[in-house]
């Protein structure tokens, strides 16, 4: 254990059993989530970022074998080894929602469409606390504030439809922080919007973690969006962890031909390719069990991509 952890994850392994046998999702997963940092999850689809997050919410299907462990440091309280909690364990219940929330990809999804906004969002404070509802909806509607929502009263009294997907996503940012949780899990939060609004929303939960100063694991398949939010950086492929380090340095120097493989894939890297980086990206097809094709560019180019 370190001090400076809020989350040790240990040599986490999970295996679904599903009628066509077993999927192992997770091969041995390493890694800790520091105090007041953003840590990026970044990986392919079906990499395990999101049972990997599943795992420190306790949100698995039955039909999930668990080994190895995840630990939570708490600031003023015992540790929580999170993996061996029974269900019916009242922490469980701290856990979720109290000392660990979850934004997810599609804010529509998460709200229920025949409440409104307001009642929503002082609801999660009910659920958590015992206070009187009309300080429930004050909190409520100072949260909604700070998420950047303005004339406030009237838009809590609105539903979900009224609003477009960057406020509501906001709803639900204001929501999973009102309970101040310790650790903010983003699952891909910002998948469903247009660029702006992705933009916005990434820079408001930048600023609200350097407000807060609380932890954020931040889910994404994409490395921009890491550059843009993250100060450390997981890279996962295949139910491994291949790479964890300081944002900066990872992006600057990976070492993981894998890790140089996204690099070279985000949009631009053409310009930014060196002679000795190409040839690292063709070293990870290869070590990837790819190799490399010619292709033809949207300007008629031909040029070599990596294919697996
Ligand atoms: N309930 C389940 N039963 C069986 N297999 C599952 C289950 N949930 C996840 N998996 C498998 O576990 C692996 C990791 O899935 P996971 O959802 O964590 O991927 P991901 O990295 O979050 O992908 P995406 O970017 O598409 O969200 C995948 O192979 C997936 O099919
Ligand atoms: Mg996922």
């Amino acid at each position: 254990m370190s001090a400076n952890n809020l989350v040790s994850i240990n040599n986490l392994t999970v295996e679904f059993k599903t009628e066509l046998g077993s999927v192992t999702a997770l091969k041995d997963v390493s890694f800790d989530l520091p105090r007041n940092c953003i840590t990026a999850v970044v990986g392919e689809s079906g990499s395990g970022k999101s049972v990997t997050s599943n795992s420190i919410m306790r949100l698995l299907p039955d039909s999930a074998q668990t080994s190895g462990e995840i630990i939570l440091y708490p600031q003023k309280s015992e540790p929580i080894s999170i993996t061996s909690l029974a269900e019916k364990d009242p922490r469980l219940r701290s856990l979720r929602g109290g000392l660990v929330s979850m934004v997810f990809q599609e804010p529509m999804t998460a709200l229920s469409p025949v409440h409104r906004i307001g009642d929503q969002v002082a609801e999660a404070v009910l659920c958590h606390r015992e206070v009187s509802k009309e300080a429930a909806w004050s909190e409520a509607a100072s949260m909604l504030e700070q998420v950047g929502l303005t004339d406030v009263q009237q838009k809590m009294r609105m539903y979900p439809f009224e609003f477009s997907g960057g406020m509501r996503q906001r709803v639900i940012i204001a929501m999973a922080l009102i309970c101040h949780p310790q650790l903010l899990i983003c699952d891909e939060p910002t998948t469903a919007l247009d660029v702006t609004i992705q933009a916005e929303i990434l820079v408001l939960i930048k600023s609200l973690q350097q407000k807060l100063q609380n932890s954020v694991l931040f889910i994404t398949h994409d490395l921009g969006v890491v550059a843009q939010v993250a100060d450390r950086v997981v890279v996962m492929y295949d139910g491994q962890v291949l790479e964890v380090g300081d944002v900066k340095q990872i992006l600057k120097n990976p070492q993981h031909p894998y890790t140089c493989h996204l690099l070279a894939s985000m949009p631009g890297a053409e310009r930014r390719t060196t002679k000795e980086s190409k040839q690292k990206n063709w070293a990870a097809g290869a070590a990837l069990g790819g190799g490399t094709a010619l292709a033809t560019a949207e300007d008629g180019r031909q040029v070599r991509e990596f294919v697996r």
